[in-house]
């Protein structure tokens, strides 16, 4: 870990008044299992292996086998995470690192969660624990995966086994991350695994995992009561091309069919209305019942954000996506779009009962450089920076926002881009394994440890 002050030229900042600098807004960084651990001999093969060992599907041609190697530098890693004086670390549990495929538990990838979260603990780090992170063990995938509903039942008794085991350990947990890109870009787009293509199994496998959430609800809130326990969701909310009224349908149609088909059933226990345009061997497969269960109340609900869509009306289809266009954009090719964040939490305000709210990631890919052993990357700091300010507008005009996770803590395996894009506030050097703090690492820093000294100070003067 190498720190150096001389390379802090740029700082975040907030208003005073700002919600995010009231002692208890928390503010994390994130991480997910495949992304990081390596270490996959001790594991069992997710469907991540499979699809980075097909040829053609990872951009880069590379893998999740060693990644940051954090199975054998986490403590290392915790002391970086605890350097950057933050009150949470967000990062998943590998299904198929604590689960045999006959169902017991393998402890020794228990241990290895167990010893990371007493760390977290000891170091006064809220551990916020995912407990999928798109990693399905393989053996699953070859029984159908989430296109079969007992996958749904595995869920809730992995869930059910790692949430006893981890006791009171866990601050929050997550019980799906992004379901949309599960089922979406893996089985209707193919550019995810398990890489199928087909709109019927898109449905089939959005409901399925909704209800293993639902069911894995019940489980936390008997294991786990005293944590918060939720899901976290992707959005990218979708904006008109144009303001006729057809183009405005197809934004709205998309909103439906990519971002409240998972948030209305949890949060209304139905889906959206566009399920009525869709023919019916593309209805997801509900069961009596299903719905209560999906519907099960949540503690609070994680949002992550990145980008906005823009839509308009087409010939053939629902909808019509343009590319991103409108510069600045990341090295994904994602428009830098902060008032997005702005627009998609008061939206969800206004329409929903919402939950709590926690921007549980949010962070843009940079070409970075690691140049005399510095990194600087002003374009991420901005970025942090403006979608902060973008936070502290929705939470001035009432929305119920507790906390922030920059994506990511350090650059890791970026799924079907490989080791391609950067994510990090942290650089790694894959051949070296070396964690080097990169500026906007050092300016949210400075950030968290500013605002300590000021709520210790205004605590203080409370005291008097
Ligand atoms: C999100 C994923 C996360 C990371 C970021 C860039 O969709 O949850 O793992 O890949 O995008």
């Amino acid at each position: 870990m190498k720190q150096d002050r001389t390379l802090i030229n740029k700082a975040i900042t907030l208003p005073a008044t700002s919600p995010l600098l009231k002692n208890d807004f928390i503010f994390g960084v994130a991480t997910a299992s495949f992304q990081i651990e390596g270490a996959a001999d001790s594991r069992l093969d997710t469907i991540w292996d499979t699809f980075c060992a097909t040829p053609g599907k990872i951009r880069d041609g590379s893998d999740g086998k060693t990644a940051c190697e954090h199975v054998s530098h986490w403590e290392e890693d915790l002391r970086l995470i605890r350097s950057m004086g933050v009150d949470a670390y967000r990062f998943s549990v590998s299904w198929a690192r604590v689960i045999h495929a006959d169902g017991s538990v393998n402890q020794q990838g228990l241990d290895f969660y167990i010893a990371l979260l007493d760390r977290l603990n000891e170091y006064a780090i809220k551990p916020f624990v995912t407990l999928y992170h798109w990693d399905l063990p393989q053996y699953l995938e070859d029984q159908g995966g989430w296109l079969n509903r007992e996958t749904a039942y595995k869920f809730r008794d992995y869930a059910d086994r790692v949430s006893r085991a981890f006791g009171d350990r866990v601050h929050s947990y997550a019980t799906l991350n992004e379901p949309f890109c599960s089922a979406y870009l893996g089985y209707e787009a193919g550019i995810h695994a398990p890489g199928h293509k087909s709109r019927a199994y898109g449905k089939q496998a959005a409901h399925h995992l909704l209800l293993a959430h639902g069911l894995a609800m019940e489980v936390l809130e008997r294991n786990a009561p005293e944590a918060l326990n939720g899901i976290v969701l992707n959005f990218s909310p979708c904006y008109p091309e144009s303001d006729s009224a057809e183009d405005i349908e197809a934004a709205n149609m998309a909103d439906e069919y990519f971002n409240h088909w998972y948030l209305q059933p949890l949060l209304e226990q139905r889906y959206p209305d566009v399920l009525e345009k869709l023919p019916r061997s593309e209805h997801p497969p509900v069961m009596p019942g299903d719905m209560a269960i999906i519907g099960h109340k949540l503690d609070y609900i994680g949002i992550n954000y990145y980008t906005r869509e823009r839509y308009q009306a087409s010939a053939s289809e629902l909808f019509e996506k343009l590319e991103h266009e409108q510069q600045p954009l990341t090295d994904m090719g994602w428009e830098v779009f902060p008032q997005g964040l702005t627009d998609l939490l008061l939206d969800y305000h206004q329409r929903y009962l919402l939950p709590p709210v926690y921007i549980t990631e949010n962070g843009a890919a940079m070409v970075d450089k690691l140049v005399d052993g510095k990194v600087d990357d002003p374009e991420r700091l901005a970025y942090l920076q403006s979608h902060l300010q973008a936070v502290d507008d929705a939470a001035m005009q009432g929305v119920d926002v507790r906390g922030y996770f920059a994506w990511s803590l350090m650059d890791n395996f970026e799924w079907a881009e490989g080791y391609l894009k950067r994510f990090g506030i942290v650089y790694v050097d894959y051949e070296s394994q070396q964690r080097i703090i990169k500026s906007s690492g050092y300016a949210y820093r400075d950030f968290l440890l500013q605002k300590a000294e000021q709520g210790a100070g205004k605590q203080q003067a409370g005291a008097r």
